[in-house]
């Protein structure tokens, strides 16, 4: 039987109900309310006013606004999936009525006295699964044991699957405003994100293997099998060439996806990819290594937690870590949702525990203020790598608000060779990713006023003259054209974050320190 590979090219769109999946459609209760405050509204919104969802998709002042970006012709499709989406998310549906009720019942009836006899009062489909608790001023809240949730029939795989297509027909459009509709060159699979035909299908892009034995497994429904076969290739893909001996490798991969190697261990942070063969600007999925021995993940925002990536990297992942937190609906705890996507190892970072990744290479969780709207939100850590040496401190979006936090760091952990920040100092406000969440909807100066920012030059510059930093790089901007799915578009040259960007650089450049803003790709051999 002929062996081929599939092709570099080729995605897996993990989809739920043809909506791009990304951390808060998996944890059930927040899946729930993004089902009810931001799927179903957006199609509706959509069915009766296709023509201006289409205007508006028009206009780059609302990228990334609520507006779904498809044709007012295929309204009649749209109107077939709310239908869909209320019929077989029904369980969904009714877990949001029974989160009301629960958020209800304490507010008015838990008041300082036991909790005890409230549980008996908790709506059936969150009885054992929640636990009531007081904080010390007696404000009741609800903590999910997001395990027992994720193995309970709130999580349900059948509206999981997939869509596999060329990265040449990639047709999806913002994740939070747009589902995939079907489109030619695509093919649909209906599996569970964690199904192990996914890792063999993604594995036979490094080892060739039985495409008609994959089609089984994939269960390719028969009318896509033609199109299915044309992802294949007999051609073997490059192999990644070897880290220089007794060097570090750093790899820019496109956002905030770096990848830093020893001639022993691979470190992959905050994984977002594109596929296709290796360009001469840019590193793919084709350029990871067999294995990648540990992913660290910084936070739980959909371009650090990019589900579509994690789950082709899944087959080649040793250990991944996560901030530790979790619990509550604004912040559901990384270790449970990546466990019940099928890693099997999956690490909580400590906050100053260094970890040993291998010989020489040590990761250390660092804490992270900001850039979740004032949430009580603890799944998120600043993360110090030290390789071979040389230390390297990964930002991502943390916001410096508090610089007596740092300095306190320093003292604790000394100088940094290397700096990667983030300058999105002009977020979304708290609506645009909480909103769903929320009970009722916040007035809008708390609203503007709450918003997803990152640091700005100077807080960031706070950062290299404290911790005595001798290069630094910003990243995290959602520049590169393929992030255009989790970020709705990429800022202009005019924006402020591009233009802190350009401050922050050139402040760094007169103080002697090389700098340069990141974008698409870039390899330093340390
Ligand atoms: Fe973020
Ligand atoms: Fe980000």
């Amino acid at each position: 039987m002929e062996r081929l590979y599939l092709r570099q090219d080729i995605i897996a769109q993990p989809l739920v109900l043809r909506w791009q999946a990304w951390p808060q459609l998996l944890f059930p209760p927040t899946a729930a309310l993004n089902v009810v405050g931001r799927h179903l509204k957006i199609m509706r919104s959509f069915v009766q006013a296709p023509q201006a969802h289409e205007a508006a998709c028009r206009n780059p002042a609302l990228r990334s606004g609520p507006f779904l970006d498809a044709p007012a012709a295929r309204k009649e499709e749209i109107r077939a999936l709310i239908e869909e989406t209320e019929r077989r998310q029904r369980g969904l549906l009714e877990l949001t009525q029974a989160m009301a009720a629960l958020d209800k019942l304490l507010l008015d009836e838990a008041r300082g006295r036991s909790l005890e006899p409230l549980y008996a009062r908790v709506p059936e489909q969150l009885r054992g699964y929640v636990e009531l608790v007081y904080d010390t001023r007696n404000r009741p809240s609800v903590r999910f044991l997001e395990p027992l949730l994720y193995r309970g029939p709130a999580y349900d795989t059948s509206v999981q699957g997939f869509a596999l297509f060329p990265e040449a027909k990639d047709a999806r459009r913002f994740m939070l405003s747009t589902p995939l509709l079907p489109q030619e060159g695509q093919v649909e699979l209906a599996l569970p994100f964690d199904a192990p035909a996914i890792d063999a299908l993604v594995r036979m892009k490094d080892e060739p293997g039985s495409r008609e034995e994959l089609e089984e497994r994939l269960r390719v429904p028969a009318h896509q099998r033609e199109l299915f076969r044309t992802f294949f290739t007999p051609e073997a893909p490059p192999k990644p060439d070897p880290v220089p001996a007794g060097r570090v490798r750093v790899r820019y991969f496109g956002h905030a996806c770096i990848l830093v190697e020893t001639g022993e261990t691979s470190v992959l942070v905050d994984p977002v990819l594109r596929h296709g063969a290796p360009g001469e600007d840019s590193f793919t999925f084709s350029s990871l290594p067999a294995r990648v021995d540990h992913v660290v993940l910084t936070h739980a925002h959909s371009d650090h937690t990019a589900l579509e990536t994690l789950i082709a990297l899944r087959g080649r992942t040793g250990t991944v870590h996560v901030p530790p937190g979790g619990g509550s609906l604004q912040d559901p705890g990384l270790k449970p949702m990546l466990e019940r996507l099928g890693f099997r190892d999956v690490r909580e970072l400590g906050m100053l525990s260094p970890q040993q990744l291998g010989p020489g290479v040590t990761l250390t969780g660092l804490p992270f203020l900001g850039e979740h709207s004032d949430l009580d939100i603890r799944a998120k850590h600043v993360v110090l790598l030290e390789a071979l040496g040389h230390r390297m401190m990964f930002a991502t979006d943390a916001r410096n608000v508090e610089p007596r936090m740092f300095e306190h760091v320093h003292r604790l952990i000394g100088d940094v060779r290397t700096l990667f920040v983030g300058l999105e100092c002009e977020g979304a406000p708290l609506s645009w990713l909480y909103g769903p969440l929320m009970p009722e909807a916040p007035e809008r100066t708390a609203d503007q006023g709450r918003r997803l920012n990152g640091s700005t030059s100077d807080m960031a510059m706070q950062l290299v003259r404290l911790f005595g930093v001798k290069e630094a790089f910003v990243y995290a901007l959602g520049l590169e054209p393929w992030l255009t799915p989790v970020t709705g578009g990429a800022h202009g040259e005019h924006s402020l974050p591009v233009v802190e960007t350009r401050r922050f650089v050139e402040t760094c450049r007169a103080e002697g320190i090389p700098s340069e803003r990141l974008f698409l790709s870039k390899e330093i051999v340390l």
